[in-house]
């Protein structure tokens, strides 16, 4: 026997003790140092140069996010496909949760994804549906946090805020940082000039469907009579904050401001229609229903409109149309516009479009009800105190008189 093969044995604990070590630090350095330091390069060329860090209140709510568990049904990603892209907008770049530590990505999708949820539902609605979620999504599958409130929708504990402030954070950083922020993350974009990259600044940051507009296009409605499919979608949808009547007072409804529209006092036109259903009612908790068929949503419509009271609708007497042209324009023109249409000059300012009296006449009685209350929760306020009892009901018959919809 020779001495080498005897050799090698007495040294293999060395060459392999030797050889693990390199592999180990050839790992760390492959699989850990690198692709952090390639992705804090890239992170740091496409970041804003600011950002907004989260407030307290904002981190005391994204704690209680991980305690609860959402991250076990909400993922905090959108990835480069086109059903995520479609549904929730631009794929989330890393950038953009550069604060998170620990991440909130997730891995399951039982709800739909939360990356871009700031600014697409109201307050009200949040608290309505963490409260209880099935008061305003029907067949909805998420837990109740009632621990977050004091027993009631409208009355959250500090928790309920804090979770509320996070989720206003959920895709801000990008949205504020607007054009100019896209220009300089496409810039700074390390990566190949492939469909990635062209998919990461492609169509709007973000397109989450029920996201609430005050202006733009709306689709009008195909023809539809189909009554019976209108009921099942209105029931399916509608009912949890119209009611099954439409008087607005489904079991969601208690905690919204302004309280769901009464469909029953009210005549649309079908513009109208489409264009709420289209947008939503922003500053409100009526959410927009694009995601669906035009075919569903001229069914929905057709539903709404069955749901009128049928009254005889009283005319304007006479010796009252005079009175209230005049109380209009000295107190109403600013906001519903001198042609009633919604758009006068004070409306771009509020924080809700007056109505349009071309597109939907309220019967006379809510007419009364609203002049005499105002509308909790919206700029418009009650008119008791500046006006007498002749001026109010010559104002609410003259209010009607602009609608454009005929007698349908
Ligand atoms: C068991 C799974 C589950 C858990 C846990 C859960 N959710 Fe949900 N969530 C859902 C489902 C399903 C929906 C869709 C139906 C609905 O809107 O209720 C949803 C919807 C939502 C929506 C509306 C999203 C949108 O795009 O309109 C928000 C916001 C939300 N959840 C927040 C939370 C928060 C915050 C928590 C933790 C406190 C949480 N969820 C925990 C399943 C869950
Ligand atoms: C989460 C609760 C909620 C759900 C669900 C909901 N709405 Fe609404 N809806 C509202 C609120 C709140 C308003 C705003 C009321 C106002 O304008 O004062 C509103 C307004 C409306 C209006 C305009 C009313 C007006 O007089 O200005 C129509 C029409 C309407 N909703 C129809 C629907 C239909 C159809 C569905 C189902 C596809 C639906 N809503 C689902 C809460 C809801
Ligand atoms: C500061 C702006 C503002 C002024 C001034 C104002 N309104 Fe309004 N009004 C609104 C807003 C916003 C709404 C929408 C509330 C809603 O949809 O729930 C509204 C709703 C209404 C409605 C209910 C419409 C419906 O279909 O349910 C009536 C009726 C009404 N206003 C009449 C008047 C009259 C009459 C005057 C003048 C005496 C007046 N408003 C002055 C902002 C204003």
């Amino acid at each position: 026997m020779s001495a080498s093969p005897g050799k090698a044995v007495r040294y293999a604990y060395l060459v392999a003790c030797v050889a693990g070590v390199l592999f180990f630090v050839m790992s760390v350095g492959l699989l850990g140092v690198w692709p952090k330091q390639v992705i804090d390069a890239q992170t740091a060329a496409m970041s804003p140069a600011h950002p907004l860090g989260l407030s307290a209140s904002a981190l005391r709510g994204r704690a209680i996010y991980g305690r609860e568990g959402c991250g076990y049904c909400h993922t905090q990603q959108i990835r480069y496909l086109h059903t995520d892209m479609s549904r929730f907008g631009a794929p989330t770049l890393a950038w953009e949760t550069r604060f998170d530590y620990p991440h909130q990505w997730g891995t399951r999708r039982i709800g739909p994804d939360l990356s871009r949820v700031a600014g697409t539902r109201s307050a009200d609605l949040h608290f309505a549906h963490l409260f209880a979620p099935r008061s305003v999504v029907a067949h909805s599958v998420m837990p109740a946090y009632r621990g977050l409130f004091d027993g009631a929708a409208d009355r959250p504990r500090q928790g309920a805020r804090d979770l509320l402030a996070y989720l206003e954070t959920l895709g801000r950083a990008r949205e504020i940082a607007g054009p100019e922020g896209e220009a300089h993350a496409r810039a700074g974009c390390n990566c190949p000039d492939d469909e990635m990259l062209q998919m990461a600044f492609e169509g709007a940051v973000n397109a989450h469907s029920a996201r609430t507009r005050r202006e733009g296009d709306v689709p009008a409605l195909p023809p539809s009579t189909d009554l019976e499919r209108g009921r099942r979608l209105f029931g399916d949808h509608c009912v949890t904050c119209h009611g099954e009547t439409g008087e607005g007072d489904g079991p969601g409804a208690a905690a919204l401001r302004p309280k769901p529209g009464t469909l029953v006092e009210h005549a649309y036109t079908d513009a109208r229609l489409a264009e709420v259903l289209w947008h939503g009612v922003a500053g409100t908790a009526m959410p927009a229903w694009r995601d669906h068929p035009p075919a569903d949503l001229a069914a929905i419509a057709v539903a709404v409109k069955a749901l009128r009271a049928d009254r005889p609708e009283p005319a304007l007497p006479a010796e009252l149309q005079e009175l209230g042209a005049r109380v209009y324009a000295a107190n109403c023109v600013q906001c519903h516009g001198e042609q009633g249409d919604g758009r006068g000059t004070a409306a771009a300012q509020l924080t809700m479009a007056p109505s349009s009296f071309r597109d939907q006449r309220p019967s006379l009685d809510h007419a009364l009800r609203v002049l005499r209350n105002g509308v909790d929760g919206t700029p418009m306020a009650p008119w008791t105190g500046r006006l007498g009892a002749p001026e109010i009901m010559a104002v609410a018959h003259h209010v009607r008189s602009f609608y454009e919809g005929g007698t349908r």
